[in-house]
């Protein structure tokens, strides 16, 4: 493999976002050498000096656009053992305004740095899929091999291409190039130093992130999209794991990938149980002792009612499996926003 101090370098795009930044944290710890690849475009540097003080030592990153191979060049100056490509744009709401957007970057910027990995023989990739692939699945839980529906929304189209490319590009490649294809399901939480975890720019769209705002006096009351849906208690279910033992999926695809001799697969990522958004309300209340202040309201345009996923193919497969509850995702995500209020 390519070393740098007897590490094997590892290109992290993206990896000062929430799920890269969590991810750069546990290859370090895992004896990798991960070198971050960001823009900055939905993150900050103080980023990477957080990451620095959990691993206690610098971390090699490039502010540049992984999809710019000018930009690109200082970061293949040394061997690259391998990739995890976290860098794209995620707001589902903010896709369907300015599509093009997400096409250029999601796509573009995916082929772009398939290219140059191919161009300079990186036998390993680890793509950020999702579970909203799925689209309203009509049989739960969601293995991998469920059927693959219309896409919801421009992002979530554009999770769908990037999984064509890669299978096409794997093709091409012949067994020069082995690609491991994650779909996440719901990452929350942070880190438990409070050192990193998720930035919401703006009003966050998500559920915990708004959640801990609202508890924390910089938001109105939570919105609770929803309570006449076919669940048990008329919200949406969804299947929410911690951002730490997802980073530590990325780690065991990489161990994976180097005894897979050039395959490609894709694997559900999710603790396998559904929590409704009132399980989580009261999880996080019981975590915590703080009151969510919350009120009901109307549905969301484009939400499924309820989605979690078989994560039997990554245990068998990865080894891996989620080791945090929900509660310690929840009271993780509460340090943190305590931790950002501070700053
Ligand atoms: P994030 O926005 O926190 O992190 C993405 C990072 O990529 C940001 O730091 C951003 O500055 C950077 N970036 C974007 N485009 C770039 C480019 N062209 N060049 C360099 N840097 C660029 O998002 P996240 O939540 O960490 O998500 C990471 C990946 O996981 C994304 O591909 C996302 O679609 C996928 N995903 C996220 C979730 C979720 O709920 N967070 C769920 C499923 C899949
Ligand atoms: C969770 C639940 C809401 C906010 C999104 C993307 C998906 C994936 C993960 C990247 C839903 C409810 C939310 C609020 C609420 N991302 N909710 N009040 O929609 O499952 O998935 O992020 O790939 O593609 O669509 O996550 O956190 O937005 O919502 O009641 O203020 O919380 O209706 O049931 P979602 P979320």
């Amino acid at each position: 493999m390519a070393q740098s101090n007897d590490r094997p370098r590892i290109l992290v795009t993206g990896g000062a976002g929430f799920i890269g930044s969590h991810t750069t944290v546990a290859l370090y710890e895992a004896g990798f050498h991960p070198v971050v690849v960001d823009d900055l475009r939905n993150s900050r540097e103080d980023v990477v000096a957080g990451m620095e003080r959990i691993i206690g030592a610098p971390v090699e990153w490039h502010r540049a656009d992984c999809g710019n191979s000018e930009a690109m060049a200082p970061v293949f100056s040394q061997p690259v053992a391998g990739a995890i490509h976290f860098a794209a744009d995620k707001a589902v709401g903010e896709s369907v305004e300015h599509p093009e957007k997400y096409f250029d970057n999601n796509i573009g910027g995916t082929a772009r740095f398939v290219a140059m990995l191919r161009e300079h023989h990186v036998p390993h990739l680890v793509f950020s899929s999702s579970c909203t692939v799925y689209g309203e699945a009509s049989q739960l839980p969601v293995s991998e091999t469920s059927p693959i529906l219309p896409a919801e929304s421009p992002y979530g189209y554009t999770k769908q291409a990037c999984e064509q490319l890669l299978w096409n590009a794997h093709a091409a490649a012949k067994g020069q190039l082995g690609v491991a294809i994650l779909r996440y399901f719901n990452p929350i939480g942070a880190h438990p130093s409070a050192e990193i975890g998720e930035l919401p720019l703006g009003p966050p769209a998500n559920l915990v992130p708004f959640l801990t705002q609202a508890v924390a006096g910089h938001r109105g009351p939570l919105t609770v999209f929803g309570e006449d849906y076919p669940t048990a208690d008329g919200t949406c279910v969804r299947d929410y794991l911690h951002v730490c033992d997802l980073a530590e999926a990325h780690v065991a695809a990489l161990n994976w990938l180097e005894g897979a001799k050039g395959e490609l697969d894709t694997f559900n990522l999710g603790t396998g149980e559904g929590s409704s958004v009132k399980e989580v309300i009261a999880s996080f209340e019981e975590a915590t002792g703080e009151k969510v202040p919350h009120q009901m309201g109307d549905r969301r345009a484009g939400d499924v009612t309820a989605i979690y996923a078989n994560p039997i193919k990554a245990k068998e497969k990865l080894g891996w499996a989620t080791k945090r509850s929900l509660k310690t995702c929840l009271a993780d995500a509460w340090h943190w926003q305590q931790r950002l209020s501070q700053s």
